[in-house]
């Protein structure tokens, strides 16, 4: 399996194929890995300033966080959730319907590296466990959407495997051969990416990193960011 020159694992699957894998897997996802990444991204939304804001999350998968996101808002807000596998937005709907109406909401079926939202449409963008399943060019394809759609003071909030923050780790060692080498692992793209520097490189400004833990052994970065300038 390739690599960058900073390191970082090429995803060796074209991106249609781990969406696949995510709208076969959207039930299974929804009652395991979502449930145990949902603390640390509530606790990324605590960084926020949400009541009255357009939100939109990239990825929003079976939509824990975003029912999240439309309760804090607030009848004012808007939440609004993206994803590119129709299971996962069909779970989305679901469960922002079974917790009524706080805020406006609606989740569209859509490609996060072209985001159907018109430009400086959103207050805060969320990338929750998501950008770390695209590979480098993909990568800079989403952030820079990211940027398009939010306003001059809008705010990134991002949760990902961060490869900068656990370098020479045990941790990093043990993912990243587990993923070459697991027959299967690789079409759930995700793997530590260098994300600060590429939210960097998406025309940001970083205004704060944070190392969370979950289940004692996973280790994720808490990001937020502003547009550069
Ligand atoms: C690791 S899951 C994270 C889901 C959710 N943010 C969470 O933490 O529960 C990644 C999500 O990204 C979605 N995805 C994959 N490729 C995508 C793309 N090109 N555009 C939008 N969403 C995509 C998948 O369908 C999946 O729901």
């Amino acid at each position: 399996m390739s690599r960058g020159a900073d390191g970082t694992l090429a995803v060796p699957v074209p991106n249609d194929r781990v969406r696949a894998t995510y709208d076969r897997t959207a039930g299974l996802y929804a009652r395991t890995v979502a449930r145990l990444e949902a603390a640390s991204q509530r606790w990324a939304l605590d960084r926020l300033d949400l009541p009255g804001a357009t939100v939109l999350e990239v990825g929003c998968g079976p939509g824990r966080t975003l029912a999240t996101v439309a309760q804090r808002v607030g009848p004012d807000g808007r939440a609004v959730g993206v994803d590119a596998a129709p299971a996962m937005v069909r779970a989305a709907r679901e469960r922002l319907a079974e917790r009524g109406p706080e805020a406006s909401t609606a989740v569209a079926l859509g490609d996060a590296r072209r985001l159907p939202l018109a430009t400086g449409a959103a207050d805060v963008v969320c990338a929750m466990d998501v950008l770390d399943l695209f590979d480098r060019a993909d990568l800079a394809a989403v952030l820079e959407e990211c940027r398009r759609v939010l306003g001059s003071d809008g705010r990134l909030c991002v949760v990902t495997m961060d490869r900068a923050a656990v370098p020479d780790s045990w941790f990093l060692r043990a993912y990243e051969l587990a993923y070459e080498r697991v027959p299967g692992f690789a079409r759930v793209g995700c793997r530590p990416i260098p994300a600060v520097e590429a939210v960097r490189a998406a025309g940001f400004d970083v205004l704060s990193t944070a190392e969370r833990e979950r289940a004692g052994v996973w280790p994720v970065t808490v990001l937020t960011a502003g547009p550069a300038g």
